[in-house]
């Protein structure tokens, strides 16, 4: 047998949040856990991202609680999550303290591989998670966010993966969140980087483009050591390339996967139905399954596109997509060609819209890209608009240094808050990541305890 080539399942976390907003609910993938665990997957990822609050914004679950439940069925198999480094599953940052509570409770409710990135791939922003992971006991991958732009060579990917694994971290993962690495450039930089680093090297694409398999096959023939695939159910458009059609590909070629294809056609079967359901009550639009070509031309990805797209009709001024779509880039470019990740994705649309409508480049600037330019968000990856950060800063300096240094814990605050309606650290965690969502959640969960009970009072009578 060839090389053994890891894949991890994203059906319950990726795959959920690609088509379904992460609406998957406890009940719907509870009967195929074991299953899951038994197909030879490396890891399942299954927590972190959006599901965190959707557990507690749309579902009525304790997501510590339902990370509980999948690691008592899924017993061989390693769990894994995303995490935003230190913007943990938010959209700023949060103090040291937070971020390693955060990661060692994670760990401790049955957490095994934590993916860390920044969007701004600055190192500094993943150090308290990827330290705290470490020292958890867990294993820490660092990631690149993939982007293309005249700074992003591939001697600076190399670098950064060089930094990576100086940082201690098990793994690199390279992170193509808008499904635009061709695979060509998957082969290049996972040559490049395979040349360099000792540790593992993890691929991650979306079938958006239409590029993911391919990318994924090439990436593979140049040493990359696994990739993340969705099973055929919940796959292609948004989501992963298909399990089954890569574990297929790559054992016909010789590699091992090390998948057992009764298993993956079990938790098929048991997919299809969750997805017709998805379809027929519109939870699944089936727009997110189709080729989105224009990602590819505009280099930006597939859901900044849609929410640009809506942002414009609400304003009555579709027309002006196509101007907006053009100065995208000229706003990344004065910006230092940020990935268009979370939160970049949103800063940088935001602006080009208002740009554009505007009628005067800058003639509002948002305090997000005030706060970026400040310098609050980390080091720019690349050189920044001089004129517009002066513009911006007045006399003030930029802020260099690492952004979580002049933050304070959030913890005490909460937990006073919080009183007795707080159970657990989790339920402080959770609250401290999503405190209107967490609160609502925690009182109706007493609201159902108190009903529960007078209901058994009543059975006793
Ligand atoms: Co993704």
């Amino acid at each position: 047998m060839g090389k053994n080539i890891h894949i991890t399942e994203t059906v319950l976390r990726d795959a959920n949040q690609s088509q379904i907003a992460t609406r998957l609910k406890r009940e719907e993938f509870a009967d195929i856990l074991e299953t899951l665990d038994q197909a030879g997957y490396y890891s399942l990822e299954c927590w972190g991202g959006a599901t965190f609050d959707s557990c507690l914004r749309y579902l009525d679950e304790d997501p510590w609680e339902r990370l509980r439940f999948i690691k008592s069925k899924v017993k061989n198999t390693k769990l894994q999550m995303l995490l935003r480094g230190q913007n943990v599953l938010g959209y700023s940052h949060y103090s040291d303290e937070f971020v390693t509570e955060f990661v060692k409770k994670s760990i401790e409710n049955g957490m095994d591989i934590i993916r860390i990135f920044d969007a701004l791939n600055d190192v500094r922003n993943m150090e308290t998670a990827i330290k705290a992971t470490i020292e958890a006991g867990g294993h820490a991958q660092g990631t690149i966010c993939y982007t293309t732009s005249p700074i992003h060579t591939f001697e600076n990917y190399v670098k950064l993966g060089k930094t990576i694994e100086d940082m201690g971290c098990h793994s690199l993962c390279i992170k193509d969140m808008a499904g635009i690495m061709s695979p060509q450039m998957a082969y290049d930089l996972v040559k490049a980087l395979k040349a360099e680093l000792k540790i593992p090297v993890y691929v991650h694409t979306h079938m958006t483009t239409g590029l993911g398999a391919m990318t994924y096959l090439s990436a593979v023939q140049a040493g990359a050591d696994g990739i993340d695939c969705a099973i055929s159910a919940f796959s292609g458009g948004t989501a992963q390339p298909p399990t089954e059609t890569m574990v297929y590909t790559l054992n016909e070629m010789g590699y091992d996967c090390g998948i057992d294809s009764k298993a993956t056609k079990k938790i098929n079967d048991f997919f299809k139905p969750v997805q017709e359901k998805y379809l027929k009550d519109g939870g699944l639009n089936p727009s997110v399954l189709s080729t989105k070509i224009d990602a590819l031309n505009y280099q930006i990805p597939g859901g900044m596109l849609s929410n640009m797209i809506s942002q414009l009709t609400a304003m009555k001024s579709l027309d002006r997509l196509e101007e907006v779509l053009s100065e995208v880039p000229n706003v990344r470019k004065d910006l230092g060609y940020p990935p268009l990740v979370t939160p970049m994705s949103q800063i940088v649309g935001a602006q080009s819209v208002s740009n554009v409508l505007g009628g005067k480049r800058y003639g509002n600037v948002s305090k997000e890209v005030k706060a970026y330019l400040k310098g609050f968000y980390g080091t720019a990856p690349g050189p920044v608009n001089e004129a517009l950060q002066k513009e911006v800063l007045g006399d003030e300096k930029p802020f260099t240094g690492r952004p979580a240094d002049t933050l304070e814990s959030e913890l005490p605050a909460a937990r006073e808050h919080l009183g007795k309606l707080a159970r657990s650290e989790e339920d402080i965690l959770s609250y401290v990541a999503f405190p209107a969502q967490a609160e609502a959640y925690f009182e109706s969960r007493e609201e159902k305890e108190a009903l529960k009970v007078s209901y058994t009072i009543e059975e006793v009578k």
